[in-house]
């Protein structure tokens, strides 16, 4: 607790790791026609990001862990029926739905950062830069379109993410948005408040 009937859920890390990748995302996914460096940047920025998150999943604070957020199948399903009801409980670390599409969003951005390596390769720069003498030159054609197909449906999981965010915020009266910028949240109703473990 904070003392002012607030506790502390996301941790800097989080918390800078979420608002870099949501920089980093947009800028990539704005600037793959005509600003290509920029491009390449933004998108090695993410990778890093993401890279860096896993491990953080293992060791970092309790709502941070994968194993505070990663539920089994029949507990989503059940969120989201709730959700469709507008009865779903309030969490005070991530939702079952949340969490799933958190790992649905962390793998998209990693496949589409390491299709878009590939992409770089076979064009004879970046990392994977010897890909283009061992590799056939039509390979490029097939990641170029792969690379993209990707990028677009891990936008439409962040649209769906967002929506997701604003349904709960509006279902709990709860700006999830401001606690991902402060890593507060209101205490009341949270397993700590009633001293449970959840
Ligand atoms: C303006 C757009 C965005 C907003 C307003 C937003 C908002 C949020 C909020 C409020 C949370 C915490 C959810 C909760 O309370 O459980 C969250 C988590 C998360 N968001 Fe976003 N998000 C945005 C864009 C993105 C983008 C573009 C990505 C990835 C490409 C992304 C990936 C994630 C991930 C991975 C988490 C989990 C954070 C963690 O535990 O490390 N978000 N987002």
């Amino acid at each position: 607790m904070t003392g002012t009937g607030k506790v502390r859920i996301w941790d800097p890390f989080v918390r800078i790791f979420h608002w870099s990748l949501v920089a980093g995302f947009f800028i990539a996914y704005f600037t793959e026609d005509d600003l290509q460096t920029i491009h390449n940047w933004a998108g090695y920025l993410v990778l890093a990001l993401v890279v860096l998150r896993i491990p953080w999943g293992f060791i970092g604070p309790r709502h941070a862990r994968f194993s505070d957020f990663v539920r089994p199948p029949a507990v989503i399903i059940g969120h989201l029926r709730d959700l469709a009801r507008g009865q779903a409980r309030r969490y005070i670390g991530h939702t079952p739905a949340g969490g799933a599409m958190i790992l649905a969003l962390l793998g998209f951005v990693l496949l589409t950062c390491l299709s878009g390596l590939t992409v770089l390769g076979l064009e004879g720069e970046g990392p994977l830069a010897t890909l283009k003498a061992s590799w056939d030159p039509r390979w490029e054609d097939v990641f170029e379109e792969i690379h993209e197909v990707l990028a677009n449906f891990t936008l439409l999981l962040v649209l769906l993410h967002i929506a997701g965010v604003l349904l709960e915020s509006w279902l709990h009266r709860e700006n999830l948005i401001r606690a991902m910028v402060t890593g507060d949240k209101r205490a009341e109703d949270t397993p700590e408040a009633a001293g449970r473990e959840d």
